[in-house]
């Protein structure tokens, strides 16, 4: 019988393409039952349930994809952002003491003064999220079978349809809406199916620890605006270069770039720049190889893990 994996968030952005790579027979995930659980099959706040959920499917490996992952949404409710992102992990943690567990954390765990950070550098969250992230990763840390995984800007298609970068982007223009995007604020974009490539990879390989996973280029915001617009022609994108100095929201980091050396030393093959990545996407996105059908999750439900609630 094949070890249990358990991905959490699977009705989101990484967490299906965790569940959908596993389906796939010729990646190393198709070694692992792989049970995918949305927030519909399991609600991490609820302590009991999360506890039952783990005896019945007694896993060998959880990758922790779920959490309120917007800053905004954190800013807007900074208790819930802490119940989820902080308390709900720690929980999740503790139950897989004795087993491989890799926690999802962020690029927003710096202030972005620097950039092209490397896993040594000293962390300076600017916004709850961030805090929270910083907050866990030091729980998870503590127990040296744990990974903490710090990624950036995550392009692909969500299950709703509204989460990663690029969907956001896409849905702004379709309303017509001009966009102002900042010249002086960068990332590093991957594309979740590498993501989920090297989370595979990297799941059996017993080299806990702390890793940055990002696309191997920094790019600003503008640059990566005007390449997805250039694939969109038919949009007629109205696009205004901007300053992240002139933003009157909250604070954003502006060059929050990852070093990805250490896990790149690990994987298989190289961590794509995101300009030729987006190509490659967009043959596949406009010619409708993924029907969104074929983008749902395995979810929970379907593999019976309403059983032990
Ligand atoms: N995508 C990025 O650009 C990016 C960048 C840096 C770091 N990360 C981190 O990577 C991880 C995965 O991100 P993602 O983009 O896949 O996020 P996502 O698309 O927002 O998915 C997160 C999932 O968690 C679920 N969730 C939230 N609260 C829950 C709860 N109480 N119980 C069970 N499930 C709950 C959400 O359910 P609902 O849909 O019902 O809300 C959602 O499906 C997160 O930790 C995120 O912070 C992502």
């Amino acid at each position: 019988m094949k070890p249990v994996a358990l991905i959490t968030g699977a009705g989101g952005l990484i967490g299906s393409y965790l569940v959908r790579a596993a389906a796939t027979a010729a990646t190393v995930a198709s070694e692992w039952q792989v049970y995918g659980l949305s927030r519909r099959d399991l609600d991490l706040t609820d302590t009991q349930a999360v506890r039952r959920t783990f005896i019945a499917l007694h896993p060998s490996l959880i990758i922790h994809c779920a959490a309120m992952s917007k800053t905004t949404q954190c800013r807007q409710d900074p208790a819930l952002a802490r119940r989820v992102n902080v308390e709900a992990t720690a929980r999740l943690a503790e139950l897989a003491r004795d087993i491989p567990f890799i926690f999802f954390s962020s690029d927003l765990v710096f202030d972005g003064k620097q950039g092209r950070y490397v896993e040594t550098d000293p962390v300076s969250p600017i916004n709850i999220y961030g805090e929270t992230k910083v907050a866990v990763e030091q729980v998870v840390l503590a127990n040296p079978r744990h990974t903490v995984i710090r990624t950036s800007l995550t392009a692909g298609r969500s299950p709703t349809g509204d989460r990663s970068f690029v969907e956001e982007m896409r849905r702004a223009l379709e309303a017509g809406q001009p966009l102002t995007l900042f010249t002086d604020e960068y990332r590093c974009p991957i594309p979740a199916s590498t993501t989920a490539r090297a989370l595979w990879e990297l799941a059996p390989l017993n080299c806990p620890g702390l890793y940055h996973l990002a696309g191997a280029e920094r790019l600003s915001r503008w640059e990566i605006g005007r390449l997805l617009a250039a694939r969109w022609p038919e949009l007629e994108a109205e696009l205004r270069p901007g300053s992240v100095k002139d933003f009157q929201g909250g604070p954003r980091a502006a060059d929050a770039s990852l070093d990805c050396a250490k896990i790149q030393a690990l994987l298989s093959f190289p961590l794509p720049r995101f300009s030729e990545w987006a190509v490659w996407f967009f043959r596949v996105f406009r010619g409708c190889i993924e029907q969104p059908s074929s983008l749902a999750p395995v979810s929970g439900e379907r593999v019976g893990v309403r059983g032990p609630r």
